[in-house]
């Protein structure tokens, strides 16, 4: 029986559809996802939901690796993620997929030189990116690390962003998005720091950018933001002119699972970063 643990899985990602998968998933609210997977998906018995901000080490962290004094555990939940989730495979895990990740809004709009007019935002936004985006990632992933290596598929996956290929933002000049976009490139580098430690004991992580998707990030923008986010939407048309939009967290969920179940650490995908396509076309 398959396990997989999933961050940032409010929305669902469509893996629970097999009774055959243990699906976990980790979300800040857990009432609310507990609802919603009693009203949507009628209580699946294969759905488990656990409750942790991924940049709290300590709701994260499983109890007999807390050191003393180390981290505050004062605002730590009474269930750690860790253990909860070894509770419910019998200690092991097979797919941890990092979906979880902060979509900033104060760099949406404005290019970094614009964002530079008013530095301490700016600071304080590129702080709470790489905080979420990197760190939350690298402590979820030193975490469950060791129940990976006792799993069978050994997969890690960070979903990332073409926003953070260094190819493409030149090109197309697609100027948007700056601290968003570092922390992924952030995110991108630490899963191939990852992945060069831990290729030898068999354990893919990669990082794959599902598409763009409809998540409805941008609703409150005014129509001065919707402007800016058109200049940008050209410019995805003028790199990928197949493009008609974005499509649904469904679809998306479905090209980054196909992806990760191809790759392998055998097939050199060890570190990689890749689209929902498994490849470097972005859209
Ligand atoms: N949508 C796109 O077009 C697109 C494109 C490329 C990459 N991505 C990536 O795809 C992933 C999902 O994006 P999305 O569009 O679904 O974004 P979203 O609607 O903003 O969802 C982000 C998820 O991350 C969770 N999250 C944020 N900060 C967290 C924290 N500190 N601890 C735990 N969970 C946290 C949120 O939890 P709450 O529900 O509690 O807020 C939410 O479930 C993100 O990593 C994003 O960067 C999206």
């Amino acid at each position: 029986m398959p396990s997989y643990l999933i961050t940032g899985a409010s929305r669902g990602v469509g893996l629970s559809a097999d009774s055959n998968n243990t699906v976990i998933g980790l979300v800040r609210d857990k009432p609310a996802t507990e609802k919603k997977v009693k009203d949507e998906l009628h209580a699946r018995s294969n759905i488990y939901i656990l409750q942790a901000d991924i940049t709290s080490y300590s709701a994260l962290q499983a109890r007999h690796n807390q050191t003393p004094g180390s981290y505050s555990s004062t605002n730590a939940p009474k269930q750690n993620a860790v253990a909860e989730t070894a509770k419910i495979t019998g200690g092991t895990l097979d797919y941890l997929i990092a979906n979880a990740g902060l979509i900033s809004h104060f760099d949406a709009y404005d290019p970094i030189g614009v964002l530079g007019n008013q530095p301490e935002v700016l600071e304080q936004g590129l702080l709470e990116c790489f905080k979420v985006n990197v760190i939350g990632n690298i402590h979820l992933f030193n975490l469950f690390t060791p129940l990976i290596l006792k799993g069978q598929a050994k997969k890690v996956i960070a979903i990332s962003s073409g926003q953070a290929d260094l190819e493409l933002i030149p090109k197309f000049s697609i100027d948007l998005a700056a601290a968003y976009s570092i922390s992924k490139a952030g995110l991108n580098m630490a899963v191939a720091k990852f992945s060069a430690q831990y290729a030898k004991d068999g354990v893919l992580f990669m990082s794959i950018c599902p598409g763009v998707v409809e998540t409805g990030q941008f609703t409150s923008a005014t129509e001065e933001q919707m402007k800016s986010l058109s200049g940008m939407f050209a410019k995805f048309v003028e790199y990928a002119p197949h493009f008609k939009g974005p499509s649904t967290p469904e679809s998306a969920a479905r090209d980054v699972i196909s992806v990760m179940h191809k790759a392998s650490v055998e097939k050199g995908d060890g570190g990689s970063f890749v689209s929902h396509f498994g490849n470097k076309q972005w859209i």
